[in-house]
């Protein structure tokens, strides 16, 4: 597989290596929301499992009116993925650009769908001195010379960098006036501290060139779910639904879907995790030696290793030998074995992982 394209989460191989139970290993590679999710998930699953016996929906109705509710968007804005990573190859393959504009380091299956589809990409270096926060005049000086499609990750995984709402706004407008379509990836915006303040989705009507992908993946901590939107304007729906493949979200995510949009305690809870532990593990991370830690929006947080020859191999060897899994951030464009992510999980699960990074490092 390509390089580019390796992902966090990859338990068995951990549990495998060092004889644990994959329970007993703390993922800090796989950014995902550590809250539980409320029982009455579950039981709902047992209790319509003979929806299975049907196929589901084809154009999803219950679960875009959800969203539609959700997401105070139209119901002809809303088109159901695969996860966001279906959408993310659909709308490569259906719009099939030519000259494309990626800011890296970012989440690499954006190079995978481009590089199926045989485009030409930009890497456009989001750098380092400037705590990979993008650059806008500089940026916008690069847009301007006419892409077909710019994809952009706000907040940017594996960065934690966020763009805020008036920047945004300024590059979706400079890209409508090059014709240059724009997948704005907002998989993590549902943790960044003022939600309504970043997202473009109220904007969206304003935009006929700008999709934007959301999941359930993250937030509600369902990667296995496999449930992804993406919300648009309808003339750019109607366009990748006419390509998509019938059924690619299957019977389980269709059912669950509007009933975890209604957990509101869950959401609320959420948030208040995320905006209390955020600060709080950056900090206790900062106070360790050796250490740089990135200004992170999203809910995992990137470091680079300063000392001479430290490498993340090695760190990430030996954390995983104590049950403790980090994502090696190598893969990213521009990072090297120095850098690696973690996900911010509950307060006992990070203030072990800080324990024994102070022990290693
Ligand atoms: C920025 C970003 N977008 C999309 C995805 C994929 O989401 P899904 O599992 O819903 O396909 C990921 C997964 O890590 C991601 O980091």
């Amino acid at each position: 597989m390509d390089n580019k394209r390796i992902h966090g989460g990859d338990i068995e191989r951990v549990a495998r290596t060092y004889g644990f139970n994959t329970s007993d290993i703390l993922d800090f590679s796989s950014n995902i929301n550590p809250l539980p999710l409320p029982r009455v998930v579950k039981d709902y699953l047992y209790e319509h499992f003979d929806t299975l016996t049907r196929y589901p929906d084809r154009d999803y109705s219950e679960l875009r009116q959800a969203l539609a509710f959700y997401t105070k968007m139209p119901l002809d804005y809303l088109l159901m993925g695969n996860g966001a990573t279906e959408l993310i190859y659909l709308t490569v393959q259906t719009l099939q650009p030519k000259r494309v504009l990626l800011p890296v380091p970012s989440f690499g299956e954006y190079e995978g769908a481009l590089q199926n589809n045989n485009c030409e990409i930009t890497h456009y270096q989001l750098r380092e001195e400037l705590g990979f926060k993008l650059d806008l005049p500089n940026f916008l000086s690069v847009l301007k010379q006419g892409y077909d499609l710019l994809i952009l990750c706000n907040p940017n995984n594996p960065t934690g960098q966020l763009i805020n709402k008036d920047d945004m706004l300024t590059i979706l407008n400079e890209a409508q006036k090059t014709n240059t379509i724009v997948l704005l990836d907002e998989t993590f915006i549902e943790f960044v501290p003022d939600v309504s303040g970043t997202s473009i989705l109220d904007f969206l009507d304003g935009f006929e060139n700008v999709l934007v992908l959301r999941a359930f993946t993250k937030f509600f901590a369902l990667p296995g779910l496999r449930l992804g939107y993406c919300v648009a304007h309808p003339s750019l729906v109607e366009k990748l639904a006419e390509r998509k493949e019938p059924w690619t979200v299957n019977g389980v995510a269709a059912l669950l879907g509007p009933l975890l949009l209604k957990q509101t305690e869950f959401i609320r809870q959420t948030r208040t995790w995320i905006n209390k532990e955020r600060p709080y593990f950056s900090e206790q991370l900062s106070q360790l030696n050796k250490l740089k830690v990135y200004e992170t929006y999203g809910n995992f947080i990137l470091l680079k290793l300063l000392e001479k020859g430290a490498t993340v191999q090695a760190l990430q060897e030996k954390l995983e030998s104590r049950g403790i899994m980090i994502r090696n951030a190598a893969s990213f464009h521009y990072l090297d074995n120095t850098y690696f992510r973690l996900a911010i999980k509950d307060r006992s699960s990070n203030m072990r992982l800080i324990k024994n990074l102070e022990e290693l490092l």
